[in-house]
């Protein structure tokens, strides 16, 4: 496939925001482009500071995980935050991020993009980007790093991924290069951001709740790593902490979940998850 210029995220032209991505470093090969950003924060970078690069060698999902990081097809990016110390509890900041690269990429013409809880970008139900949100304290300070990675150009995904992921090249005739996906990602998030660290999860939480599908729905919880341990119960609401509430099977007081993994189950096919 032949990609204009604006496939490369590395001159970045036309960027619609105040901070996010004012400072920028690129670059071809990096492990992790949150690791490099956390160095970078330590380092002195300013709030909105951008890290990308065009291939991940150890890129990490939330729990430990890898992320699947080929070079060339998928948009890799983190960005160091700095709240400050008088910032709200950031606790739910992952679900506002989710909320705010949503929101980027229905201004990409994206079809349908859903939030699962916590923070997962869905398409008809197969996960389109991910999101990791890291904290170091500085003193009382915090420095947050954000990273973000969208399946832009990816067609083949490995064999455990198939049934599970997707990407805007599956999705859309003319699928954006991933210049155009990152800027506007960082035009969507930046508001988002902007409202949260003001009045923190309450000021963009109703939003949050209209686009998360797992509300109401058949859920297992658990881990991957120990599947057979999942309990099924039904996802009732969010909380101002952005914990999930869930009433078990079989009835029983609701259960506050904060971290976990979470299947959706098919309403029409309650032993299939997916
Ligand atoms: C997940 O869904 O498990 C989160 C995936 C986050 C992947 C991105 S890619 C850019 C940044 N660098 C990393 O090492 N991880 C995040």
């Amino acid at each position: 496939m032949t990609r204009g210029p604006v496939d490369s995220c590395d001159v970045l032209v036309d960027l619609r925001t105040r901070a996010l991505g004012q400072a920028h470093e690129h670059h071809a090969q990096l492990e992790s482009t949150n690791d490099r950003a956390a160095a970078w924060a330590a380092d002195g970078a300013p709030h909105g500071a951008l890290v990308t690069a065009d291939q991940q060698t150890a890129g990490r999902g939330r729990l430990g995980r890898a992320w699947f990081s080929p070079p060339g097809q998928s948009l890799y990016a983190s960005v160091v935050l700095r709240p400050g110390s008088d910032s709200p509890s950031l606790g739910p900041l992952a679900l506002a991020v989710g909320l705010g690269l949503r929101d980027g990429l229905l201004a990409l013409g994206v079809p349908s993009p859903d939030l699962k809880w916590p923070n997962d970008l869905l398409v008809g139900g197969k996960k389109l980007a991910g999101i990791l949100c890291e904290a170091r304290w500085s003193g009382r300070t915090p420095e947050i790093t954000v990273g973000f990675g969208v399946n832009v150009h990816t067609a083949a995904f490995p064999s455990e991924l198939q049934e599970s992921a997707t990407s805007l090249a599956r999705l859309m005739e003319h699928p954006p290069g991933r210049a155009e996906v990152l800027l506007a990602l960082l035009a969507g998030l930046e508001p988002v951001l902007d409202s949260f660290f003001a009045s923190g999860f309450p000021a963009v939480m109703a939003r949050y709740i209209d686009a998360c599908v797992t509300l109401g729905r058949e859920v297992r919880i658990g881990s991957h790593e120990a599947p057979q341990e999942a309990t099924t119960a039904t996802a009732e609401r969010i909380d101002e902490t952005g914990a999930l509430w869930v009433t078990p099977e079989g009835g029983g007081p609701q259960t506050r979940v904060q971290t976990a993994d979470v299947w959706l189950i098919a309403p029409s096919d309650a032993q299939r998850s997916r």
